[in-house]
């Protein structure tokens, strides 16, 4: 039994198998521990020879077993050692860093360059009312932008009350008085009505038009940009638009303004850039066989934004509202302007489809983050 043991305990390779072997050989059912326990039934003469060998064996089996544990235990120690070991002086691995999106970092860009100039930046709620959003800003009870498919009404409401509204035939609203911002402009009355001119104030947001295509997403962003002081004109609007258009298009830029409508300007213009791909000459000369500029078409321009100055209706409905005459059109003038930042994106960082910025693409986003 012994010797059987000891063959057993030093093939054994592992301490795994040490210990099944533990309990096969001296367990509480093994033979040699029973043998031991039956010594006492054994004639007296044979209980004192018997009993020592078995003894004997049982303890040079355990002092073999435990000695075999011992080795095997630092071998697969140093085994584990090896395996597990870490090489510290290798570099370590990078997590992927986000960055921001391309409209946030535009949207921060034209933040910079007005703050810069002196305005204030606010913002303002993105459901508005038919009040704000058209009936202040002068437009018509028939202007065409209040039709179903070029704004989203919100359906009257149990939570929100209806809001009045001046008296619209079609009523397009089914009775809510509330929509989806179209532009931003609804923050120029709220912001005159709220505070003393001067003001100088730029409205970053979100706004919404029913327009699917590659240059129009059903939601957007504008930056509305409204100075009301003494003696503001043209000059100064284009002043600043220049800056503006300078800081964000490159330093020999030039603007130029063309005759335009918008309800709640008067006179209204739409403001061009000089095109920086062709330097304003229309021409590429840099493309053999396409010498025509195909950014601003051939013409030189490419226009970056909508604006004039205050309508003077504007200014008498927002001083009906304030009930004083702090803005009536004898005490100040101001101009106004409006933006589309998708639009600003594409043009400077040559994005040729909206829809790649709204896809969440990383392989397209990380290449403006
Ligand atoms: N709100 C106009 C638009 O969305 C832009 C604009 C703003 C024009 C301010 C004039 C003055 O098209």
């Amino acid at each position: 039994l012994r010797a059987a043991g000891e063959a057993d305990v030093a093939a054994a390779t592992t301490t795994d198998e040490l210990e099944e072997l533990r309990v096969r050989l001296l367990g509480r059912k093994a033979e040699l521990p029973n043998m031991l326990r039956g010594v006492s039934e054994l004639p007296p003469e044979q209980r004192g020879p018997v009993g020592k060998a078995a003894n004997q064996a049982r303890q040079a089996l355990q002092q073999t077993l435990e000695a075999r544990i011992a080795e095997l235990a630092a071998g697969e120690l140093d085994a584990r050692l090896v395996a597990d070991r870490v090489d510290v002086t290798l570099p370590g691995r990078r997590e992927p860093v986000g960055g921001l999106h391309l409209i946030t970092r535009v949207r921060r860009e034209i933040e910079d360059v007005f703050l810069g100039l002196g305005f204030d930046v606010l913002e303002g709620p993105e459901t508005e009312t038919v009040h704000y959003n058209f009936d202040a800003l002068n437009h018509a009870p028939n202007h065409p932008a209040r039709d179903r498919s070029d704004t989203f009404y919100l359906a009257p409401s149990a939570n929100l009350p209806a809001v009045e509204r001046a008296g619209d035939p079609r009523a397009e609203d089914g009775g809510s008085g509330r929509l989806l911002r179209t532009h931003t402009s609804p923050m120029q009355i709220r912001t005159m009505e709220r505070e003393d001119p001067p003001i100088a104030v730029i409205v970053p947001g979100r706004v919404y038009r029913p327009d699917s295509d590659a240059t129009h997403t059903p939601q957007f962003h504008q930056v509305e940009g409204l100075w009301v002081d003494v003696d503001i004109t043209l000059a100064d609007l284009k002043g600043v638009l220049l800056s503006f258009a300078r800081s964000i298009f490159g330093d020999e830029r030039e603007v130029r303004l063309r005759p335009h409508f918008f309800p709640f300007t008067e006179p209204s213009v739409e403001v061009d850039v000089s095109c920086f791909a062709c330097k304003g000459t229309g021409i590429r000369e840099d493309l053999a066989g396409h010498p025509r500029c195909g950014l601003c078409k051939g013409t030189g321009w490419i226009e970056i934004l909508g604006s004039g100055l205050v309508d003077p209706n504007v200014l008498r409905s927002v001083g009906e509202a304030r009930g004083d005459d702090a803005y009536s059109p004898e005490a100040v003038q101001g101009f106004a302007f409006g933006m589309g930042i998708e639009r600003i994106a594409m043009l400077r960082y040559g994005v040729p489809d909206l829809r790649l910025l709204y896809e969440n693409d990383v392989r397209v986003l990380e290449q403006w983050a």
